[in-house]
């Protein structure tokens, strides 16, 4: 425990008990992640309406852009869920490290999955690809041709550029890597760990994060391919 906590009597003592503790790192990762993946999930169904053309994609986004509220509720939730998300990783990984500061000479697979084993490198690469994508299609210094208000038009010049494309069909694929072992880890944390229920857990996890990859795959494929255009 720290020394702050410490000193700290009552309520507000059992508050840093619980963040200093594995169990509520855990736990903070879990609630903020759930949070984070309800925001792409209704990201993603927001941004298939592509598929309806530009006035739909369009309104949605002038819709989106005068609720200030929403906007602005929806982007500091957003922020504090991504830094306490951040936060509790990196502490959680130097607590594990610090519990066996001495690393495996061979580092075995017992266990842990490869999407678990990518946990702590997608991470990092998912922050990265939020930042482009900022700069890409929210502000626009990072899109050859953008526009303000016009979202289906820089989402189609945007992705007729296979490098970016690409970049994002490969931070998608990193995504659902994340997003599987994190709603997998989720179900453990709040303690559904059952010999039987645990495969159909697993599946539904793999069939979440399957679902979220192909439908935002699906969009720079459809304009790469000419679908949209
Ligand atoms: C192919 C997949 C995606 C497409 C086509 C897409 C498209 C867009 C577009 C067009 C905007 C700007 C909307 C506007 O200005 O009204 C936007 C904003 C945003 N996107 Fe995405 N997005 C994708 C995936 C993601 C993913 C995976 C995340 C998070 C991990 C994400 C997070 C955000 C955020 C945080 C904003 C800013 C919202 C705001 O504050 O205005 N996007 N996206």
């Amino acid at each position: 425990m720290s020394a702050a906590a410490t000193a700290l009597t009552g309520k507000s003592a059992e508050r840093f008990r619980f963040w200093d503790s594995p169990i509520g790192k855990k736990a903070v990762m879990a609630a903020t992640g759930f949070i984070l993946f309800g925001f792409v999930t209704g990201h993603m169904l927001g941004n298939l309406q592509i598929y309806l053309g530009p006035e739909k994609l369009d309104a949605y986004a002038e819709f989106l852009q005068q609720t200030k509220g929403l906007l602005w509720g929806a982007r500091i939730t957003l922020l504090i869920c991504v830094a306490l998300h951040v936060t509790a990783a990196i502490q959680l990984a130097l607590l594990q490290k610090k519990a066996r500061p001495q690393a495996y000479v061979k580092k075995t697979s017992a266990g842990s999955s490869y999407a678990s084993r990518t946990m702590y490198w997608s991470g990092p690469i998912l922050l990265a690809f939020i930042v482009f994508h900022l700069l890409h299609f929210t502000t626009g210094q990072a899109h050859p041709d953008f526009q303000h208000g016009a979202v289906y038009r820089n989402v189609v010049t945007g992705f007729q550029s296979a490098p970016a494309s690409l970049f994002y069909i490969v931070a998608m694929l990193l995504l659902g890597a994340h997003l599987y072992h994190g709603i997998w880890s989720m179900f453990q944390s709040v303690g559904i760990n059952h010999p039987k229920y645990t495969p159909v857990f697993k599946k539904l996890a793999a069939l979440m994060a399957a679902v979220l990859v192909g439908g935002n795959v699906s969009i720079p494929v459809a304009v790469m391919t000419g679908l949209i255009r």
